[in-house]
């Protein structure tokens, strides 16, 4: 590396590299900032260009729900946070922004029909696909979706705060602009000229510098998950997840455990959770004592993420069987309810 020209378009070029991934074209994913900043462009780019509510999930994930709601209170929209999105779909709708998979429960949407539907309203669809993907199949072109953002920490393999992406339908662009007038969307940047006057591509998304060393992990994460092929990542996906949940029924539920999480295949991701009374004691066991990482979920979830590149089945199978022998053991009435920081 020396300098500018070795790394300035590294958010467009890892984009392209990661566009495969989602079943986006090059020229559609750009790879900065967190999915909160993402989300937060793409949405206020929304509702420049539609009018009306908002509608999301009430249970959906936190910072979706936070960026959602000062979006209404700032744009004066109206925001449905609700259970049945179909149902909260009256015209007039603005935007639609839901999870590809569910954070908790690892639900799977079905990201054709909510897009219909959206549309139907009036809407934009702007999808958050931290869940899904490297690990679940993601089209963004055939499911008609208008927008997208992601982590790319989970199942893209690029580590703790690695760069988020976010995806714009080309046909979309020109109409779309980012509330962050940075530098790196500029036309002529180094120009520095008095006015803003963003590129008419994907880079138009841009703010300022990108975070170097995160993308190249990032770049690296998609190049394996390309590597490996998705539809090979879901197959092993499904029988890892499958896995667990029979495990769960011949183990755990004898326990006092219930399933949180679809037991039909197609309608989940790559996570399982498990329910239990004391779900933080055992959390909590399970790291201090077993040497198993889950998260704990509010308010009863013990969340198994199982990223399929790299999980084995014994890994799967042990991390039940230690679960299992913990509660059994009582291991988990020892911990301390105590105020861990992190769950
Ligand atoms: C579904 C979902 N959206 C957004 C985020 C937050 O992303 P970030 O911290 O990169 O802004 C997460 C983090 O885990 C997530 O699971």
């Amino acid at each position: 590396m020396t300098a500018w020209l070795d790394w300035i378009d590294l958010p467009l070029e890892v984009g392209d590299a990661l566009a495969p991934v989602v079943g986006a074209q090059a020229g559609e994913v750009l790879v900065a900032d967190s999915t909160t900043v993402n989300l937060y462009k793409l949405a206020h780019a929304a509702l420049d260009v539609r009018k009306g509510a908002i509608v999301a999930r009430a249970g959906d994930f936190p910072t979706d729900r936070y960026v959602l709601q000062g979006l209404a209170v700032a744009r004066g929209r109206d925001l449905r946070l609700v259970d049945d999105v179909a149902a909260a779909l009256a015209p007039p709708v603005a935007l639609l922004c839901l999870s590809h998979v569910d954070y908790r429960t690892g639900a799977l949407e079905d990201v054709p029909a909510m897009t219909a539907a959206a549309h139907r309203a009036g809407a934009l669809a702007l999808w958050d696909l931290s869940h899904s993907a490297g690990a679940v199949p993601v089209e963004l072109t055939a499911s008609g979706a208008d927008l997208a953002v992601g982590c790319t920490y989970k199942y893209l393999n690029a580590g703790p705060g690695s760069p988020a992406y976010l995806w714009v339908r080309s046909e979309l662009l020109p109409t779309l602009r980012s509330p962050i007038w940075g530098w790196f969307a500029q036309r002529d940047q180094f120009a520095m000229g008095p006015e803003y006057d963003p590129v008419d591509g994907i880079g138009r998304f841009l703010a300022g510098t990108p975070p170097v060393l995160g993308l190249a992990a990032v770049e690296e994460g998609a190049a394996l998950i390309a590597e490996a092929g998705i539809e090979r990542l879901r197959d092993k996906s499904v029988a890892l997840t499958s896995l667990v949940v029979a495990l769960h029924d011949a183990w755990l539920a004898p326990l006092g455990f219930e399933l949180g999480t679809p037991r039909d295949p197609d309608r989940r991701g790559a996570h399982v959770s498990l329910r239990h009374p004391d779900a933080w004691r055992i959390c909590r066991a399970l790291i201090e004592h077993a040497d198993v990482v889950p998260d704990f979920r509010r308010p009863d979830s013990i969340r198994y993420g199982l990223p399929p590149i790299y999980t084995r089945f014994v890994d799967a199978w042990d991390a039940v069987d230690r679960l299992r022998r913990l509660v059994e053991g009582g291991v988990h009435l020892q911990v301390e309810a105590g105020t861990a920081r992190v769950t």
